[in-house]
């Protein structure tokens, strides 16, 4: 004789199987084993709905319905594990019917737990997209778009200028040795000219580059004339440290090695240079000066761009500006290089590229160029 009964879980239901028909036990005590049939599936049901109900009220999330599940469903402290472990003390007759049972409770369970487990996917989902919604109207953010420094507006223009009267550019260098920074420049290691470059040694054989000039040694070491080239990017050291001079700087140099160079074609290409810097109207003077690399040398002089010549403030009352150093390369420089100097000649410039840059836009502290003050930067967009 099979007995079964009916359980009604929440809106569900379900048959909860009794023991196998024909139980010894049962055939005696039918009283009691139905109570037993009656507390097991009590139980059954009351796990069916506490799970109803945990899904109800406590899984907001997919961790919290992760932590729910694991209370029922953890084979080990899951609370239909545990059902499943009293399987031992089941009589043997019973467990075929209380397996089964509490199989179909274990499916029931992860099918409930699969879809909340859904649920809460995509509800996590739609606060995500709540929360990363965009409003496509508000107005955009203001992106400022940079421009280059000063000095690099500089070396650009004297590079174009250059270039075009047929120079090629050529690297200078952080970095120098001893002898291309000053030896092979005929400034040799007791030479006053030295007390004005002072910078930091690495070594005694190295240094940080004073002048550009070294470009030279290394352009004429490597290339025989003729020789036309413009060195950049100019980095340059000295220990030097006022309103117009930064231990820092940055100078341009320029080369010239040919048959017949005169100063006559210094002056010329350098008039030129600074009508394109400075203005149509601006010309140059040369006056003497002295560079152990040159002979004869020259400071080069502008007339005053802001005045016309008249005399002003920014020239000091003289109508000219004083603007780069430069020079016939001296005979020994050439030698040094392995260039015969009976046969070529050799015109060499050096103009400072932050003094052009200030001349040029009216800084009158070489220190504005270092801050990064975006509201002195700003102003200068020469490009
Ligand atoms: N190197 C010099 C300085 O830093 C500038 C200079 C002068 C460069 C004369 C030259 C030159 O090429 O001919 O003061």
């Amino acid at each position: 004789m099979g007995l079964f009964f009916s359980v009604k879980y929440g809106n569900e239901n379900s048959i909860f199987p009794g023991r196998a028909a024909g139980s010894q036990r049962r055939q005696g005590i039918c009283g009691i084993l139905m109570q037993e049939d009656m507390e097991m599936s009590d139980r059954l049901a009351n796990i069916r709905q506490e799970i109803l109900d945990g899904i109800k009220e406590r899984a907001n999330s997919r961790a919290e319905a992760f932590e729910l599940r694991k209370q029922f469903l953890d084979s080990k402290t899951g609370k239909i594990g545990q059902l499943m472990k009293e399987m031992k003390s089941i009589a043997p007759e019973e467990r075929a019917g209380f397996g089964k049972s509490v199989n179909e409770l274990k499916e029931w369970a992860q099918q409930r737990f699969m879809e909340l487990d859904e649920k809460m996917k995509e509800r996590e989902l739609q606060r995500r997209y709540e929360s990363e919604r965009i409003d496509v109207t508000m107005p955009a953010r203001n992106v400022e778009t940079g421009n280059l420094h000063p000095v690099t507006q500089i070396r650009n223009q004297l590079m174009d200028i250059f270039v075009g009267m047929g120079f090629e550019v050529a690297q200078t260098r952080e970095i120098e040795n001893d002898y291309y920074n000053f030896e092979a420049l005929n400034i040799p290691k007791d030479h006053p000219a030295r007390d004005m470059q002072d910078t930091f040694y690495l070594s005694p054989e190295f240094l940080l580059a004073t002048q550009t000039s070294a470009a030279q040694i290394h352009t004429m070491e490597k290339k025989k004339p003729p020789i036309k080239i413009v060195a950049a990017p100019g980095k340059v050291f000295r220990s030097d440290d006022d309103a117009t001079h930064s231990p820092m700087f940055h100078q341009m140099e320029g080369l010239v090695v040919d048959r017949k160079i005169t100063l006559c074609d210094l002056k010329g290409m350098l008039e030129l240079f600074v009508k394109k810097i400075f203005g149509e109207d601006t010309t140059t003077r040369l006056r003497p000066s002295y560079f152990p690399f040159t002979e004869p040398s020259v400071e080069v002089d502008v007339s005053c761009f802001s005045c016309g010549g008249k005399g002003c403030k920014l020239c000091k009352g003289t109508g000219w500006i004083e603007l780069l150093g430069a020079g016939i390369v001296n005979k020994k420089v050439l030698e040094n290089c392995g260039i015969d100097s009976e046969q070529y000649s050799g015109l060499a410039f050096g103009i400072g590229l932050d003094r052009t840059a200030m001349l040029k836009y009216g800084i009158n502290n070489v220190k504005l160029l270092f801050e990064s003050d975006l509201r002195v930067l700003r102003q200068i967009d020469d490009n």
